[in-house]
């Protein structure tokens, strides 16, 4: 289950005044790329923004790295938005490595090992894989998708290159189902398109 977009902007709203940040211009960007890509290769574009918006809902309660992940998907899967709650999980994770995640494991051990359990448990699927796209698209603005990893490395120190391979696999896997340059599909900027 997954609230109505209605519903997700009243709770991204009222999670931003707990914790207000780029986060949350980052999560509209995800959601707005994610209901354009999804309208291109026939998914649930409503439910493909709504996944978007509420993909980093975990930072409403503060600053926090891996803590993100299990901090949304448990506020989540508490409104029954289950949806939602594996959204939360598995957008970090194109690999579905755990070990894979790039920022601090700021969770104890016993959580860090159930969420590693679940996101070994799950199949991706259509929904899962076009977040963890937009995730790599969209900072606080729409960017080429090496940059924002450059980006990231920079930030982090390291970006591995098997994550990196998966995300421009997520890329071309989407542009096989469109027909069409991802690029073209979110973004006004032809400096993107590199057509
Ligand atoms: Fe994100």
């Amino acid at each position: 289950m997954f609230p109505t977009r209605s519903k997700a902007i009243e709770i991204i709203t009222d999670s931003e005044k707990l914790n207000p940040g780029p986060w949350v211009r980052h999560s509209f960007l995800v959601a707005e790329c994610a209901e354009k890509i999804a309208g291109a290769c026939w998914l649930d574009y409503d439910k493909a923004y709504v996944l978007g918006l509420l993909h980093d809902i975990g930072r409403r309660f503060g600053t926090s790295h891996f803590g993100h992940i299990v901090d949304g998907y448990r506020y989540m899967s508490s409104l029954e938005y289950d949806e939602v709650a594996r959204i939360c999980l598995t957008h970090s994770f194109s690999t579905q490595c755990i070990d894979e995640y790039i920022g601090n494991i700021d969770v104890s051990k016993l959580d860090f090992n159930e969420f590693k359990e679940k996101l070994e448990t799950i199949k991706f699927d259509d929904y899962d894989k076009l977040i963890q796209l937009c995730d790599c698209l969209c900072g606080v603005e729409i960017m080429n998708m090496n940059d924002r990893m450059d980006d990231v490395k920079k930030r982090y120190g390291n970006y591995p290159e098997n994550k990196r391979i998966a995300n421009l696999e997520l890329k071309s896997y989407f542009e096989k189902l469109s027909k069409e340059n991802i690029y073209v599909i979110i973004s006004d900027n032809k400096e993107l398109w590199g057509l």
